[in-house]
């Protein structure tokens, strides 16, 4: 006669608690800047009452008028100017309190990609990627005083970037979209939680800028840093941004999803005067 063994019950499961962002079936933000102010020493106020959240894995396009309060708001998430905010917080750091060595904790986390590249010259590719994270590359000589480790690394970005053949070579021997490459390579060596690219194809031709957007929008989505960037071709924001933000005299007016950038929300963030430029860039 067969008996069945009876099973050991198992403990049932710790319930485990959902956070509020699983429930909303979104991650937490990288970034969360709520009514953010900046006002210059001079008493001009650049940005006012801005808000907005950016998420892991997520392209967020700035747009608007030259002085609208695009730099303003780059420097004002990394404690870069003068800030008044309900929240401005980096990775759950508060910068509207910050300072000293949570500041530059701060900013260690953040890559930041310029339109003028502002690598090294005189230095090679690879060195240049290895100085990311440093903060004086003045006192830094040839790719040989690194650790191998983080030479192996700094190789390895500049190969997703596409250029592990010019590893050698000097910063200002290289093309201006190699250059912008490389700066990307230096800004993910940090292993930034937020990357923000004030202009970064501003200086390229209209091909370059695509391969260059390409390539942060691939970081945003494969590696989930979010990028904020600010342009000036509205039709680069389409093509490469997940949503947009316009800003007009440090007011946030117009934002969406990148299908939303119709003609008539390019008419008015931009005028209907400069829809034309704004719209295919020069
Ligand atoms: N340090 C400062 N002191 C005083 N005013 C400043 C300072 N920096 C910027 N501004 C002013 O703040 C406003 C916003 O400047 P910001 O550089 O943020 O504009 P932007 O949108 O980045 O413009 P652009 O598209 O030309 O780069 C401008 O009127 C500018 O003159
Ligand atoms: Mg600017």
């Amino acid at each position: 006669m067969s008996r069945r063994v009876p099973s050991t019950p198992r403990p049932a499961p710790a319930p485990r608690l959902r956070t509020a962002a699983e429930d909303l079936g979104v991650a937490p933000a990288v970034l969360v800047a709520k009514n953010v102010s900046v006002t210059y020493e001079d008493g001009h106020t650049a940005l006012k009452d801005l808000t907005l959240d950016v998420r892991p894995g997520e392209v967020v396009a700035l747009l608007g008028h030259s002085g609208s309060g695009k730099s303003t708001f780059m420097k004002a998430a990394t404690g870069l100017a003068p800030v008044s905010a309900t929240q401005l917080t980096v990775g759950g750091i508060d910068l509207t309190t910050a300072s000293g060595r949570t500041l530059r904790t701060v900013r260690s986390r953040v890559g930041y990609v310029f339109q003028h590249f502002n690598l090294v010259p005189q230095l090679s590719a690879l060195t240049n990627v290895l100085t990311g994270g440093l903060h004086d590359a003045g006192a830094l000589g040839t790719a040989g005083l690194f650790p191998r480790a983080q030479r192996e690394r700094a190789l390895a970005l500049l190969e997703r970037v596409g250029l592990a053949d010019k590893a050698k070579q000097r910063a200002d021997s290289l093309s201006g979209g190699q250059q912008q490459r490389v700066a990307i390579a230096r800004a993910l060596m940090q292993r930034p939680q937020l990357i923000l690219a004030d202009e970064p194809v501003a200086s390229l031709d209209p091909r370059l800028a695509g391969s260059v957007l390409s390539l942060l929008r691939q970081i945003a989505h494969e590696d989930g840093i979010p990028v904020v960037v600010s342009l000036h071709v509205v039709e680069l924001a389409r093509r490469y941004a997940d949503r947009f933000v316009a800003l007009d005299a440090g007011r946030a007016t117009v934002r969406g999803g990148a299908d939303d950038l119709t003609d008539d929300a390019v008419s008015s963030i931009y005028g209907p005067d400069m829809y034309s430029e704004a719209h295919h860039g020069n």
